[in-house]
């Protein structure tokens, strides 16, 4: 088999990449490991920058988005017994967010994939990439028991944190920089009305709590627990009880409760590896960078890196620009950099970082100093919505 750009991994990553290029006119082959059910069965955040949703209408996948999804123009944070509102609109220069869950936007690639008769290789095993520093990369796998060669111009790897991509980068070029929180989030989805029409960030001496949704009849909501937390050990009451005692009035009072459709928990990572291109190989989204997902910034990490990557393979394709292919690293980890700070800054002011009383005062101060003054509301605003990517060259 041979194709222009060889992708592996069908996660949001894969497949806007590959949808974009598609239109482009230029060829793609997606291997995945797992089944499309599968993929299509996690459940992750749903909140996208303009960057994003702008990139998803070019991709030609923005028809449901927009009839379903939900602008918000503003997002809240908790503390203190009361709610302070952000108004994105105001203090972001007129930018919003839209909501619209990850799932969804995955299931409308894979329907535009399918549309285009682009190749996606489910089921894959033993994914194996050659020669990324020639002119003829390729990789081998195995698809029902049989083995496979892609040879391809160059490789995405779109293969989230638990790939291979990231390793194919020699040790001793590859840079690794990493963070792990003492607590992790228990997540419970219902079909319960969301609490409040906006997100809703709470900081409390219990611990942090989120309100969020996927739709006015759809919530997602979250509590922090310790790291060594069980699910069992949370019944829906149990949830719902501690989401209220760290929720202040009315929150705490109008919440309508229901049962779970869906509860997990997951730890906190910060994570980066530099570079991200290795000769003709590239890492995009998971593969290359983790967020803590206070902040929302994951997907629209991936999201920025895919635009990174599209026109800059499009100037190579279109216009021989091939001294563009060493820009991909330096202008992804630029936003990137930016976006962990972001995502580390909200989960450090949000959480309960210790038991130092100093520590949790400087919380509390930190959050009425930002959510109470014009310099605090534009920091978070401009960056809740996400920062401007740049021009390729
Ligand atoms: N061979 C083939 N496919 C693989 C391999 C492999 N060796 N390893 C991993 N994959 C697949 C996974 O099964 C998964 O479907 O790569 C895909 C990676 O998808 P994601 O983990 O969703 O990563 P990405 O597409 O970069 O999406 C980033 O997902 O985790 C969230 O916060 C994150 O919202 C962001 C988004
Ligand atoms: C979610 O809706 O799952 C969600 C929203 C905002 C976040 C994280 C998760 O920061």
């Amino acid at each position: 088999m041979r194709t222009q750009v060889a992708i592996i991994g069908s996660g949001p990553s894969g497949l806007l990449l590959g949808q974009l290029l598609q239109n482009a006119g230029i060829s793609n082959v997606i291997i995945e490991r797992r089944s499309p059910d599968y993929v299509l069965s996690r459940i992750r955040a749903g909140v996208l920058e303009e960057g994003t949703v702008s990139l998803l209408h070019e991709a030609g996948v923005g028809k449901r988005m927009d009839h379903e999804g939900v602008v918000h123009t503003g997002v809240q944070i908790a503390f203190g017994g009361m709610s302070r509102r952000i108004d994105l609109g105001k203090y972001a220069e007129g930018k919003t967010v839209m909501v619209y869950g990850q799932t969804e936007l995955t299931r409308d690639l894979m329907a535009a994939r399918t549309a285009a008769a682009s190749l996606t290789l489910y089921d894959v095993t033993d994914a194996a990439i050659h020669q990324p520093l020639t002119d003829h990369p390729y990789l081998t796998f195995s698809v029902n028991g049989i083995k496979e060669r892609l040879d391809c111009d160059y490789i995405a790897g779109c293969d989230g944190f638990r790939g291979i991509s990231r390793d194919a980068i020699p040790a001793n070029i590859r840079h690794e920089y990493e963070k792990i929180y003492p607590f992790g989030w228990l997540g419970l989805l219902a079909d319960t009305p969301p609490v409040s029409h906006e997100i809703v960030y709470g900081a409390h001496e219990r611990g942090f709590s989120l309100c969020s949704m996927r739709s006015m009849t759809r919530s997602r909501y979250y509590v922090e627990v310790p790291l060594d937390a069980k699910v069992e050990d949370w019944s829906d009451d149990r949830f719902w009880d501690e989401l209220k005692k760290r929720l202040p009035e009315p929150y705490s009072a109008e919440i309508i409760t229901g049962p779970s459709l869906e509860k997990s928990i997951a730890g906190l990572r910060s994570f980066v590896v530099e570079p991200m291109q290795y000769g003709r190989l590239f890492l995009v989204g998971d593969a290359a960078h983790i967020v803590p997902p206070t902040g929302a910034k994951g997907l629209n990490l991936a999201a920025s890196d895919v635009n990174y990557l599209y026109r800059i393979l499009l100037k190579v394709y279109r216009e021989g620009r091939i001294d563009l292919l060493e820009k991909y690293s330096p202008l992804c980890l630029d936003r990137i950099w930016k976006a962990e700070r972001f995502s580390w800054w909200m989960t450090s002011m949000l959480h309960r970082m210790s038991d130092n009383y100093f520590d949790h005062r400087m919380q509390q101060a930190e959050l009425d100093y930002f959510t109470g003054s014009e310099e605090g509301l534009r920091a978070i605003a401009r960056n809740y919505v996400g920062l401007p990517y740049q021009d390729v060259g």
